[in-house]
């Protein structure tokens, strides 16, 4: 187990089990865990698959009771897996802890859909805390604009004096953000990068500036990232050194990893760019399909 960083913001590479046993007890505010899925990733080499799914589920349990175990009695949880084992989730930690969001973060559509069933547009995400009666939530921090309110400039008639309509609300369990594409500028070369913008919510929602964050599958670094964008303390653990060396530059924690400098990898549309190469895209830079 290698540690990097300062006391505010540290990345931890090594195993999560082994890392997260290393942290005190009852000392973080929030927890993102969003784990390998078991559908068989390829996570730099190392594949997301248990020999059976018994196997993973145990491997769960223990590290969601060790999550349990390093978060304050005010503390949050957000912990997302596969649709099919996120029932096994919901069972396992309702019965120690207080389950508040069933979330669905819905996506839009990319690459090959599935032609004889219903593709998977979502995944699901719990959102637990300790003690349902004493816990951040900031609601004015993530309020969205509400439709019937704002759009239609509707007017309350129930009310004593008739008002118009709220126009942001604080958001519903289905959350729509997009997934990070290829040419968006958050990308990083990770198989399962969450958005920038799904941990903000989550971030700003249930944490407070000077907070401990801490998220022991890391990836890209998304959640530590936001966190030091929003002036809260992180930890970030991660098993492997490829991803260490994103989470070293999108942290600016370090400018080279064992004598390698750190820089983002240059995109093959960045490269023709580089190289002056005119050529008609299939894309806008922002994503958008323009043609077929
Ligand atoms: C679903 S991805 C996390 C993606 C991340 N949320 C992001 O936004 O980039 C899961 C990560 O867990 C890492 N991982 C797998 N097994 C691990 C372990 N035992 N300890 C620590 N990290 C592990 C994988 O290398 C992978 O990067």
């Amino acid at each position: 187990m290698e540690i990097f960083g300062t006391d505010r913001h540290k990345i931890i590479h090594g195993d999560a089990l082994e890392a997260l046993k290393s942290l005190p007890d009852n000392s973080v505010d929030l927890l993102f865990a969003d784990p390998p899925y078991n559908i068989g990733k390829n996570f730099n080499g190392s594949i997301d698959k248990w020999k059976t799914e018994e196997a993973y589920l145990e491997w769960c349990y223990e590290w969601l009771d060790l999550c349990i175990q390093k978060l304050k009695p005010t503390g949050s949880f957000y912990v997302m897996t596969a649709t099919q084992f996120m029932p096994y989730f919901d069972i396992f930690l309702r019965k120690k802890l207080n389950i508040l969001s069933r979330l669905v973060w819905s996506y839009d559509s990319s690459g090959v859909q599935a032609k004889k069933y219903f593709g998977s547009m979502y995944e699901p995400i719990l959102f637990c805390v300790k003690d349902k009666s004493k816990y951040t939530f900031n609601a004015d921090d993530i309020l969205v604009e509400a439709k019937t309110g704002a759009k239609r400039k509707l007017i309350d008639y129930r009310k004593a004096v008739p008002t118009v309509y709220s126009s942001e609300k604080v958001p519903g369990n289905v959350w729509e953000f997009p997934r990070v594409r290829y040419r968006m500028d958050e990308y990083e070369n990770h198989p399962t990068q969450k958005p920038i913008a799904l941990l903000e919510r989550i971030i700003k929602a249930s944490s407070n500036e000077g907070d401990l964050v801490l998220d022991p599958f890391s990836g890209t670094f998304t959640t530590c990232f936001v966190a030091k964008a929003l002036n809260r303390k992180c930890i970030g653990i991660e098993l492997q050194d490829e991803y260490v060396k994103i989470g070293l530059r999108r942290l600016q924690l370090a400018d080279e990893y064992k004598g390698e400098k750190l820089q983002k990898e240059i995109r093959t549309f960045e490269t023709e760019k580089i190289a002056g190469i005119n050529q008609q895209t299939l894309f806008e830079p922002n994503g958008t399909h323009i043609h077929d």
